[in-house]
């Protein structure tokens, strides 16, 4: 007879909200997710993990420029990971319909119970909301699971820039990709941007 305890694990929670200030414990746990994740070298950028006050001061930073929403995710109602919707400014009206995916990332000890797809549905159905036509995006070759992941999401690559970013004292393509997730709102004047924040489910 073995002496293994089998136990039940209960399913992980997952939510996705999007954030105009994060108050008690939620910075300091969106800062550990954000350096658990660049120490494991998925630095969407960074190459060098920063201290707490840099990254703080970087997501302060974040939720103060008017065209950059927040979102963020909780694997049992910690923060684990966050994308950035972009959209383009007031005075790029040929490009009004295109808003851009920017920095996901999920924690590495929170990866594989979806977190990063909700991240990309709810920043996805936040576009149709604010009247966007399509979504770009970029990304290093070698970001597997999020290349991965995009695609499963139906982004479609469109290029390639050999010359995308350094790492390591290697030089690293990077790819391109867009994906329409409203066809009527590529033809259609966009209201001037409405900076209001838009939340869903109960809230
Ligand atoms: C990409 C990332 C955000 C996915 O987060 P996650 O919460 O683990 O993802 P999910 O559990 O929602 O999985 C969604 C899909 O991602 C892809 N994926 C996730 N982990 C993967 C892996 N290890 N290998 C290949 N594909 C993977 C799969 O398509 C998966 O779909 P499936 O579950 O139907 O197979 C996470 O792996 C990460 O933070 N990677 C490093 C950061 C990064 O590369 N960012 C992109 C550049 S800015």
């Amino acid at each position: 007879m073995s002496n293994a305890l089998q136990r039940e694990l209960p399913e992980a929670v997952v939510t996705v909200e999007i954030v105009d200030a994060l108050e008690g414990g939620d910075m300091n746990d969106l800062c550990d997710a954000t350096r658990a994740a660049i120490d494991e070298n998925a630095g969407f950028g960074w190459l060098v993990t920063p201290g707490h006050d840099r990254l703080e001061r970087y997501w302060q930073g974040v939720l103060v420029v008017p065209e950059r929403s927040l979102l963020v995710a909780r694997l049992d109602g910690v923060i684990c990971g966050a994308v950035q919707l972009v959209e383009p400014t007031r005075h790029n009206e040929a490009q009004s319909f295109a808003a851009t995916l920017l920095a996901i990332f999920v924690a590495p000890w929170a990866r594989g119970h979806g977190a990063g797809r909700s991240m990309v549905e709810m920043a996805e159905k936040l576009a149709v909301e604010r009247g966007f036509g399509t979504l770009n995006l970029d990304i290093r070759e070698n970001q597997l699971s999020a290349i991965s992941l995009y695609e499963s999401l139906g982004f479609t690559r469109w290029g390639t820039n050999p010359h995308y970013a350094r790492v390591d004292g290697k030089v690293l393509a990077g790819h391109y990709y867009s994906k329409v997730v409203n066809i009527a709102a590529l033809s259609e004047e966009r209201d001037a941007p409405n900076l209001q924040r838009v939340i869903f489910g109960d809230g």
